[in-house]
């Protein structure tokens, strides 16, 4: 049984499911392996939406997983968290949307994962957090930062210093949940959400993210200039002419990626 099971809910949608649902899909060192090269797979052309999900309707992914830890052994653990941070890196700088859709727990090492995404649809059954601290330990694969740059300091100790589980409700409310709604309607959501991202030119997807992910770290001027610069490159693409010319003969345009 495949730790991560691909498969394609719409054409250029890749669906990875962590698949270990007696374990609430915890980050085993196997499931990583997988894991990393499912994102491998990913990143060819014919992938143009990604989305990730948990089996077993209890869970995302539950976070590492804590069997492993068991027994102090000091040089596994650093390995398997400086492993997770490349593979969660390597997540966060897809140049493609990644949706991801919880229901579930999303604790520790999955809400991480999450925090890597570039859009998060909870259902009013997930639970998000990073509980480290109750295992007397804290985040490694980035919660911190990611966390606290996405919310801001106060709403990230509410959630760290707690250990909270917060509902899905709370992930909405605190603008990391782009939508919030039924376990049955989790489907639905995310598919309309890849659809619409299909629709978008692939290099200019790439750009957005790109500039996304690196404004915040940026001076406001340079960052501006980034944007610029990007846009002035889409501009001499194909595709940016293919969309020019689309709207103005009043059809869909035909997006190549190049
Ligand atoms: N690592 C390893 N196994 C895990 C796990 C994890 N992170 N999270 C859950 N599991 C396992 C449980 O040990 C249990 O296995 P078992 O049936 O063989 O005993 C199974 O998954 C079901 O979990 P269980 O704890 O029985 O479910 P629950 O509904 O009572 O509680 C949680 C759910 C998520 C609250 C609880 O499992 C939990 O706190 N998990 C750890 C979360 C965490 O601290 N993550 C950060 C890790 S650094």
């Amino acid at each position: 049984m495949a730790l991560i099971e691909i498969s394609h809910p719409h054409p250029g949608v890749r669906q990875l499911l962590f698949n270990r649902p007696d374990k609430l899909n915890a980050l085993s060192t196997p499931l990583m392996a997988e894991f990393d090269r499912a994102l491998d797979d990913a990143a060819g052309p014919d992938v143009r939406v990604l989305v990730l999900r948990g089996a077993g309707g209890k869970a995302f992914v539950a976070g590492a997983d804590i069997a492993e830890y068991q027994g102090g052994k000091r040089t596994q653990f650093i390995a398997f968290q400086k492993n997770s941070r490349r593979v969660f890196d390597k997540l966060e700088r897809l140049p493609k949307p990644v949706i991801c859709a919880i229901d579930g727990f999303a604790l520790g090492g999955g809400f991480e994962i999450a925090l890597c995404c570039d859009i998060i649809i909870v259902s009013d059954q997930a639970r998000l957090g990073l509980p480290e601290g109750r295992l007397g330990l804290c985040p490694g694969g980035g919660g911190t930062v990611r966390l606290t740059r996405a919310v801001g300091k106060f709403a990230a100790s509410d959630i760290m210093l707690a250990g909270w589980h917060m509902s899905g409700r709370r992930a909405h409310e605190l603008g990391i949940a782009a939508e919030v709604t039924a376990p049955e309607a989790l489907t639905d959501a995310v598919l309309q959400r890849a659809r619409a991202s299909l629709k978008i030119a692939p290099l200019a997807l790439a750009e957005m993210k790109r500039l996304i992910r690196e404004g915040p770290e940026t001076p406001v001027e340079a960052a501006k200039s980034h944007e610029q610069a990007a846009l002035f490159g889409l501009f001499s693409t194909g595709d940016g002419q293919e969309g020019i010319e689309a709207f103005v003969e009043k059809r869909d345009p035909v997006f190549k990626g190049e």
